[in-house]
Order: C-alpha cells, then structure tokens, then sequence
C-alpha cells in the first residue's frame, strides 16, 4: 500500500478539544478528511454543534458535538461516555482547547494564573488521562497535545508567562506520559505551533495590534494559518506514526530558531 493510502484514517474515532474554531477545527476538518469519526469537544456547545454538522455535511465522516469544560472532571469522563456510547471506541485524542491572557507578571492575580494553568495545562491532562485509560484498554491510541512555540521561547513583546509557563507544562506532560504509555502501544506526541492566525490571535484586543511586530520579528515574514497544522495532525493521529511518540513538533516557521 502507497504512503498517502497508509496516511488515511478510514474507521477511527477521534475528539478535538476547542475544536469548534480555530486550530482545533482544522484540525478535526483534516483528520475528517482523512476518514475518522470526530468528536468536537468545546466549552461553546453552539459553535462546536455549526463545526460539526458542518463536517458531516461535506465529509463522508460521522461527527457529535459534545459541551465540555476540559477543567472539569466530570465533564471530561461524561465527554468520553458519550464518545464510547456512540462509537464503541476511541483511537486519537487532541488536547488542543487553549486560552492566553496578556498580563504583567506583577500585576497578575492568582485567579488569572490559575486560570490559564488550569485549562492549558491541567485540562491537557485530564483529557489525556481520560482518554489514555480507554486507549490502554484498546491496546492502542494517539494522543496529540497542543503545546506552542511558547513552550520553549518567551514571546515579546507581550506579557504572557502564566501561557508560556502552561505550554512548557504541556511539553513535558506529553513526554511523560509517551514514556509511561510507551510499551502499551498508547503514543503521545505534541505539537507546538508559532503564532497562528485564529480568533485567539486576530480578534484578541490585546493581540491584534501586536500582529505587525510579530511579522517583523518573523523569519518568513508572517504568520501560519490553521490549514498548515493540518498535515502534521493527520501524521501523528495515524498508524505511519507508529515509532512517533514522545515527540514535539514545532511549526513556527523558525520563529524559536533565534
Ligand atoms: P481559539 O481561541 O480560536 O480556539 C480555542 C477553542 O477552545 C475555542 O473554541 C474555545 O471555546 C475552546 N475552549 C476555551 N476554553 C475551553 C475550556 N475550558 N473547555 C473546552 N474548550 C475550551 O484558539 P486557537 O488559536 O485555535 O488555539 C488552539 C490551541 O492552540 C490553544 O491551546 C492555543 O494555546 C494553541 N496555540 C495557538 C497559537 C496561535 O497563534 N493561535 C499558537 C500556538 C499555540
């Protein structure tokens, strides 16, 4: 069988955190288009349900949105239930629901720290802990975290050191958990991407003026859109990734190279 046929991801079931926009979308679009059930898994149930009906409108996939708070416990084991209930598997989980505040270190308050901690990086692993448990039963899965560019380079010129703390956080989750899932055929990988056009960036207040900085600053000029994460996610969600875990792959157009 040729590489591209062994790429495709026919019959697997797979959920997208913060999948209703953004990165996340893309994501889910791609692996779509690559064959697998998706699971859109997002705080904003309206969003998440227009992205899902969306995709099993043009793909010949199966898709659910399911309302989730990826900090909170029992929505996550409710949100895999539902997955099982529906599918009867779960081969790939992207940990990807992500939020940034732009505050001088000094003036944050312990409620923004935690905040983001408590979505980036603790919801990265409830979500990769809930899914790891049915992978293992499996024998086998794929779970993807969004990390960032951040997780090893601290932007300027913005303030954002509870999200830089988080994605470096993710990092080593990821690394951890790949070593400790290793021989039970669970992979675990990231992906750490440069600054991506999307809502987060394009429509934040905060960062939208930031944007012409950043491009000059940007080895390539520019920033990344969403559609260029998606041959990684594809990659990392399927079998030609078997020897591929404990990974981060940074797409950031060699921003982090300096
Ligand atoms: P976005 O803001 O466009 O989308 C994030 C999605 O996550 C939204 O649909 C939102 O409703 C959902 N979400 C937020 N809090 C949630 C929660 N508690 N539970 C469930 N869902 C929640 O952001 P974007 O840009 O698509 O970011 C996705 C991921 O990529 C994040 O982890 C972000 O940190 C990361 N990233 C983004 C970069 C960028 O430049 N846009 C660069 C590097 C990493």
């Amino acid at each position: 069988m040729g590489i591209m046929e062994r790429m495709r991801l026919d019959g697997k079931v797979s959920l997208v955190t913060g999948g209703a926009r953004g990165i996340g979308k893309a994501i889910a679009e791609a692996i779509a288009e690559a064959g697998s059930h998706v699971a859109i898994v997002d705080i904003d149930i309206d969003e998440a349900k227009k992205t899902a009906d969306e995709i099993a409108k043009n793909l010949d996939v199966q898709t659910i949105a399911i309302k989730t708070d990826v900090t909170n416990q029992e929505d996550v084991d409710k949100m895999i239930a539902s997955i099982l209930n529906k599918f009867g598997k779960l081969d790939v989980a992207f940990c990807n629901a992500g939020i940034c505040m732009n505050i001088p270190a000094e003036e944050m308050t312990l409620d923004q720290f935690k905040k983001v901690i408590d979505i980036n990086l603790t919801g990265v692993f409830l979500t990769s802990q809930a899914a790891a448990k049915v992978m293992l039963k499996q024998g086998k899965g794929s779970i993807i975290n969004t990390a960032s560019m951040s997780g090893h380079i601290v932007n300027v010129p913005q303030p954002q050191c509870s999200y830089n703390a988080s994605k470096a956080g993710v990092i080593q989750l990821t690394k951890s958990m790949a070593i400790e899932f290793a021989k039970r055929n669970v992979r675990v990988n990231s992906i750490s991407p440069g600054y991506i056009g999307t809502e987060l960036t394009l429509n934040s207040p905060d960062l939208k003026p930031l944007i012409a900085k950043w491009n000059e600053l940007a080895p390539l000029g520019r920033m990344g859109r969403p559609d260029e994460l998606q041959a990684i996610a594809v990659y990392l969600a399927g079998d030609t990734s078997d020897f591929t875990t404990g990974s981060d792959f940074i797409i950031d157009g060699a921003f982090s190279c300096f």
